[in-house]
């Protein structure tokens, strides 16, 4: 499964330090993200330490999520006390640096926005919150169906990409009444109207 992208050094310690089933899905993240930034012109390393980094913190459970946020001043998003899955990005972007000794801030940035997302992501981020979706782990409909037309689809871009997962995302949380975090809404509104501008744009050229 390695490709190179990854030091064998860091891929043993963090097949080491996480559970097999989360280990799993790193990796394949890890796979379609590298698939990803070549498509999309993205630098694969970066894509491929973030992928697999991404879940990093997901084994602690909720205890030891806020024990490790308290312990590091890690600020907890206050207005969302019940996204309590949400922790691990952010504890995970900590111990990646501090655990894992990585300092790439786009890849730091991606692993902290993997969960929710933000308006205004980089490209690095939008393909870490899409690997996490489609990765072949992953047997949820949504996601098999997006990861086949990623695969089929050369024309498909990476914003396209990202809002199909956004809109999954959000269609799943309200259908089972979740909360959801004023950034999928952002990120959603940001592509949707960029996407409406450019079918306007295209119309109007015809
Ligand atoms: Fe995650
Ligand atoms: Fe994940």
């Amino acid at each position: 499964m390695a490709n190179g992208y990854v030091p064998l050094a860091l891929r043993a310690e963090i097949k080491n330090f996480l559970n097999k089933t989360t280990y799993r899905h790193a990796l394949g993240a890890e796979k379609i993200g590298v698939k990803l930034a070549i498509r999309f012109g993205e630098d694969p390393q970066k894509a491929a330490i973030a992928c697999l980094l991404h879940d990093c913190a997901k084994d602690m459970d909720h205890e030891e999520q806020r024990a490790y946020m308290k312990h590091h001043g890690i600020k907890r998003d206050l207005k969302y006390p019940r996204l309590s899955a949400l922790f691990h990005s952010r504890t995970g972007a900590h111990m990646a640096r501090d655990r894992f000794g990585i300092t790439d801030k786009d890849i730091l940035s991606a692993i902290s926005h993997h969960t929710v997302g933000r308006k205004g992501m980089t490209n690095i981020e939008k393909i870490v919150y899409i690997s996490d979706f489609i990765e072949t782990g992953r047997r949820y409909i949504g996601s098999k169906k997006l990861r086949e037309r990623f695969l089929k689809d050369k024309s498909i871009t990476l914003n396209e990409l990202a809002l199909e997962v956004a809109k999954e995302k959000l269609t799943y949380l309200i259908a089972a009444g979740h909360v959801i975090h004023a950034n999928s809404v952002a990120l959603w509104n940001e592509l949707q109207e960029k996407k409406l501008r450019d079918i306007s744009m295209e119309n109007s050229d015809k």
